[in-house]
């Protein structure tokens, strides 16, 4: 989707939207399109939409409203998107190539204004890239968004969300991607293509150099598969600093479970497994795009979990980076074995004083959650908060989990140092547990348990149907109101 910038109202397309409150509608509306707009019963309630047919300056003219609702309150960005959103979703294959947004008079801030263009870019998104058999009136037709009379401060405020939507693009489109297309080392070189000349420093691990670093619990995950395993480190220094911020993602590109194989239904969806590490993809993308003044490093561990003849069993005992061992109980609980040396990586290799990792980690944590939350564990109250914040002013949400002592007994083992699962119940806190054995004394950490919020199966305000990006705008919004303040 393109966003052009127009000050005046020469030369507009025949679509006009206006984002409205619940108020009376914008000064200047005819008193005939306002008669329609409640004899339809328009109030502009969220997400709510109204369209008149008028008499333009050359004939036909398409004037639409988008209800924002309450305006005023505390969830204004939300409001904002939620009518952006319904704009877009509703234009999108309607023929009409440009849509106008008119902000003249409309009381809103650069800020929200951006906001609504950045809602309005990222609900346009879709991934037809294999969709061969379109007809016309299936493919979307709206190609650009017009911002008139937006409020002054707009363009530049968009610059940098502009960059957020290329991160959140970016990820979805590693998301949406299938197995067969992205494995780890097409994912990495997705990402070299996508980073290049951004300035982000990239280091990549192969399996015979992990294998000589002693990364013995990730290798174990990747060896009953014949794409091997890669390591991504991206850096982003976007300031000389002491120790720098980590974000590490679970990058399993396609998960059958391994030997403990999952049931065929639905395992398609494990083409998403990799959600977190496309998600660290993408914000180092956004982050270097918009130069962010951060030290940031971005960490994939990528692999196949795959049920091949050289398969992990149940029952073996794998030593991880660090030297702690491993009993491998069930080889479908593989993100946390993944994580572990990519975890113990980064803190010998670069020092981080906060860590922050994404994964798709518990089936457990949709049965708690839904799709509304992440799930996140932490070592450390103040980063916590700091990220709860974060996702609050953005949208990507989270909500806090325990753990503690109690939760982390429960993975000892009787023939290694710990076993890859707990018992049943608190799935997703005894991960948390496991990945919280390998977090350094003194380094701030949280564990974001993201599989509810990767893939949803039904269209939002900032997403169709499908990947929706989750973690971008939560790291990058942490990196700004944390890092660069
Ligand atoms: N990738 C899955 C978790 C998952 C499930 C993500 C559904 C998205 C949707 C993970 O590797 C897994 O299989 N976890 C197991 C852990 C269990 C074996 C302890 C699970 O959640 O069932
Ligand atoms: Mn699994
Ligand atoms: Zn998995």
């Amino acid at each position: 989707m393109n966003i052009v910038f127009a000050p005046s109202r020469t030369d507009l397309p025949r679509l006009v939207g206006r984002i409205v409150g619940e108020g009376p509608l914008p000064e200047g509306t005819p008193a005939l399109v306002a008669e329609a707009a409640a004899a339809a019963r328009f109030a502009g309630k969220p997400g709510q939409t109204f369209e008149a047919f008028v008499a333009g300056q050359a004939g036909l003219a398409r004037l639409a409203f988008a209800g924002a609702g309450d305006l005023s309150a505390a969830g204004r960005r939300a409001a904002l998107e939620r009518a952006a959103g319904a704009l877009v979703a509703k234009y999108l294959t309607s023929g009409e190539e440009a849509l106008a947004i008119d902000f003249a008079d409309s009381g809103l801030s650069a800020q929200d204004a951006a906001a609504v263009l950045l809602a309005a870019r990222l609900r346009s998104w879709q991934y037809l890239v294999y969709r061969t058999r379109l007809k016309d009136e299936q493919k979307p037709s709206l190609k650009t968004i017009v911002a008139l009379s937006a409020p002054e401060g707009t363009e530049s405020v968009w610059d940098i969300e502009s960059a957020v939507a290329e991160g959140v693009e970016f990820t979805r489109e590693l998301v949406t991607e299938p197995a067969n297309v992205i494995y780890p080392e097409s994912f990495v070189a997705r990402c070299q293509e996508r980073l290049a000349g951004t300035g982000v420093e990239i280091v990549v691990l192969d399996e015979k150099q992990m294998a000589e670093l002693g990364m013995g619990a990730l290798l174990g995950v990747a060896q009953g598969s014949v794409k091997t395993p890669r390591l991504l480190a991206m850096r982003w220094k976007g300031k000389a600093g002491a120790r720098p911020t980590a974000f590490v993602g679970k990058g399993v590109c396609f998960d059958t479970g391994g030997i403990s194989i999952k049931p065929a239904a639905g395992m398609e969806d494990m083409k998403w497994d990799m959600g977190g590490a496309a998600a660290v993809a993408g914000t180092m993308l956004t982050l270097a795009r918009r130069k962010a003044e951060a030290d940031v490093i971005g960490v994939c561990g990528l692999v196949e979990n795959m049920p091949d003849g050289n398969a992990q069993r149940p029952g073996d005992v794998v030593t991880s980076m660090n030297g702690q061992t491993i009993e491998v109980i069930n080889t479908d609980a593989e993100g946390r074995l993944v994580l572990c040396d990519a975890l113990t990586w980064v803190q010998k290799e670069y020092q981080p004083a906060t860590i922050v990792d994404l994964a798709t980690l518990t089936g457990a944590i949709i049965i708690s959650l839904g799709h509304e939350h992440a799930g996140m564990f932490a070592n450390d109250d103040l980063l916590a908060s700091q990220l709860d914040a974060a996702g609050k002013a953005c949208g990507d949400t989270l909500w806090r989990m325990p753990i503690g002592p109690a939760y982390d007994k429960l993975i000892d083992s009787p023939i290694a140092d710990m076993k890859n699962v707990g018992p049943r119940y608190g799935g997703s806190i005894t991960a948390a547990q496991f990945l919280a054995r390998f977090i350094d004394k003194g380094v701030a950490w949280a564990h974001l348990d993201i599989a509810g919020t990767v893939w949803i199966d039904k269209a939002g305000a900032t997403h169709d149907k499908g990947a929706t990006g989750f973690g971008v705008r939560l790291l990058d919004r942490y990196v700004r109101d944390v890092l660069e303040a």
